[in-house]
């Protein structure tokens, strides 16, 4: 076992060791700067607390929200006061622009779900991000103002909080209008992913550019100073208007006519009639424990649960983690869920979702016997499966759990890393990308490489397929595991992660954050997999037929795990840098 400071070493090289898509690392080396950055993580000893803990990508925004906590706020009002700061100081992925799902449970053991994700404006039509040729143009669906879906966030918060919270909303959104309006110091992350991303999308609008550049044409660099008073604004107005100063009001008028001037569809009568909604979470039960997660429009509840009800039929914990049985065991498993999830997925209020079906242990036993434990199966033979017929990039997570016991696993995105880059007028508000979550054509992948069928085409007021994934495990009736990750198509194998290697593995929620990860999502037919495998384990994975690749590192979950005695036990993810958990 390491001690302490040969802990911290391999945090470092791992945190040094690059990022993949929408996941932030490798910073540069640090100028001189008034402020001091990064936070150090123990990958083996969870943070502690007694009373309320936050888990999240950013610091300040962890920060937010545990004062929040301490003045007597429960965990939606501290999750909505963490969602609005990383508007500001994350704007890589927090936003007003964009959407995204909370999972509640009360301390009284009540579970709900609230829906903001985006909705495509009425006059978006199923072949709109076709070229002459009728081939999908990723520019159009991720780039152009056609990319944007009607935002989400403002009305999901707003709805979680007049449900579920107890503080006023100009009370929750008052640190985020002071960090907007008096600045924030640009961290290694922001740094980074500018570098990085930025000069891809923000730097081709004058709004954004004005924003995230610095005088001398170079996006802001570690240690200046952003200030966002247009934003500022905008929060403000939210605040002591509510969530119609978004959808009816000024900043309404301004989305309009961004749309209006640059050939986007979303109208004044899109924002008005936009709707936040509350809806059931998909249960599952794994090895005894009680699984709650975000239903469609995302598909990550629907396919934890399947994988889980999969892997339920072999005995993981035997094999043990990193062993070559146990991935392939789940690699296989994935296979079989992500060809379902691009038949069978898409927005619940527009096609039929069969998730009894998915869902149940009958099918999963059905398809746990078509794995060999020997060879894997190429994926072009899989087809997704016939169901029993029944009746019936870049994204962030956070975790807040209270002293109550109440519990909320946030996950809300742009898209992509600044999501389309486009800041719309003067409203300091950066707009998402996630009409690409929509299947373009059948068959052809969208960014995430992932296909999808009719049942996510795109289509008026239809609401983009997502793998966002905010989950909650119970343990004998007691809320046990709060997490959820960003990393689009890996969301839901990063999740599910968190369950096995916490569940399966025993290991506490600081070493399930740490422990390589890797991911299968049928197509591409690839076993990605971190570094930190076995050699030995990937010759034997391969021998049985995986075509495993070693890429970038996957996920940053952000997760709380509440012990028997009520200990609180955190975990920020060591791939990326600048986030923190903390509580008290
Ligand atoms: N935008 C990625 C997702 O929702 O899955």
């Amino acid at each position: 076992m390491m001690n302490r400071s040969a802990a911290r070493l391999v945090a470092i090289v791992m945190l040094t060791a690059g990022g993949c898509f929408g996941v932030t690392a490798a910073p540069a080396p640090a100028p001189a700067s008034p402020v001091s950055y990064g936070v150090e993580k123990d990958i083996f000893h969870p943070v502690t607390a007694q009373q309320g803990m936050v888990a999240s990508v950013d610091a300040t925004a962890t920060r937010v929200g545990v004062d929040i906590l301490k003045q007597g706020g429960n965990a939606v009002d501290a999750a909505v006061a963490v969602g609005f700061a990383l508007a500001v100081t994350h704007p890589q992925a927090g936003n007003l622009g964009g959407g995204g799902f909370m999972m509640l449970r009360t301390a009284d053991g009540k579970t709900t779900a609230i829906d903001f994700r985006e909705m495509a404006p009425q006059q978006a039509s199923r072949d709109m991000f076709l070229d002459d040729k009728g081939n999908p143009d990723s520019k159009k669906s991720l780039t152009s103002h056609l990319a944007t879906g009607t935002p989400g966030t403002v009305a999901g918060f707003a709805l979680a909080l007049e449900k579920y919270g107890s503080l006023p909303l100009n009370k929750v959104m008052q640190p985020a209008i002071t960090l907007a309006r008096d600045g924030i110091w640009v961290n290694d992350a922001l740094a980074f992913d500018l570098k990085t991303y930025g000069v891809e999308t923000l730097v081709n609008h004058p709004n954004s550019k004005a924003i995230f550049w610095s005088v001398g044409d170079n996006p802001l660099q570690k240690g200046d100073k952003l200030v966002q008073e247009n934003l500022a604004k905008s929060l403000e107005m939210i605040a002591e208007n509510g969530p119609d100063a978004f959808y009816k009001g000024a900043i309404a008028d301004q989305i309009a006519d961004e749309m209006a001037k640059n050939g986007g569809l979303i109208t004044k009568a899109d924002l008005a009639a936009y709707k936040a909604v509350e809806r059931t979470p998909i249960g599952g039960t794994y090895r005894g424990y009680e699984v709650f997660s975000m239903p469609p429009p995302s598909s990550g509840g629907i396919h934890i649960v399947q994988i889980l009800n999969i892997l339920e039929n072999f005995d993981l914990a035997k094999y043990g983690f990193g062993s070559a049985d146990a991935m392939h065991l789940v690699a296989e498993a994935e296979k079989y869920a992500y060809a379902d999830r691009s038949e069978y997925l898409g927005d619940p209020d527009f096609v039929k979702v069969p998730w009894q079906a998915l869902t149940s242990k009958a099918y999963a036993k059905s398809l746990a016997q078509k794995i060999d434990l020997q060879k894997a199966v190429a994926s072009s033979t899989i087809k997704p499966g016939d169901l029993a017929p029944y009746e019936s990039n870049q994204t962030t997570h956070f975790s807040v759990v209270d002293k109550q016991g109440n519990a909320v696993a946030v996950t809300y995105t742009l898209n992509t890393t600044f999501g389309s880059g486009i800041v719309a007028g003067d409203t300091g508000i950066l707009l998402n990308n996630e009409m690409d979550d929509f299947s373009a054509k059948p068959g052809v992948p969208n960014v995430y490489g992932l296909v999808g069928g009719d049942a996510n085409a795109v289509g008026p007021n239809k609401r983009p397929l997502s793998s966002m994934s905010p989950t909650i495990v119970v343990k004998n009736g007691k809320t046990w595991l709060v997490t959820g990750s960003p990393g689009g198509s890996r969301i839901i194998t990063t999740v599910l992660q968190m369950v096995l290697n916490t569940v399966d593995f025993g290991m506490n929620v600081a070493e399930a954050t740490n422990a390589p990860r890797f991911h299968h999502q049928w197509l591409p037919d690839e076993l990605r997999v971190e570094k930190g495998f076995s050699p030995d384990t990937l010759r034997i994975l391969k021998e049985k037929g995986q075509n495993v690749a070693v890429k970038d590192v996957m996920g940053s979950t952000q997760s709380i795990m509440i012990g028997e005695d009520g200990t609180r036990y955190g975990a920020s993810d060591p791939r990326t840098v600048d986030d923190l958990t903390a509580g008290y």
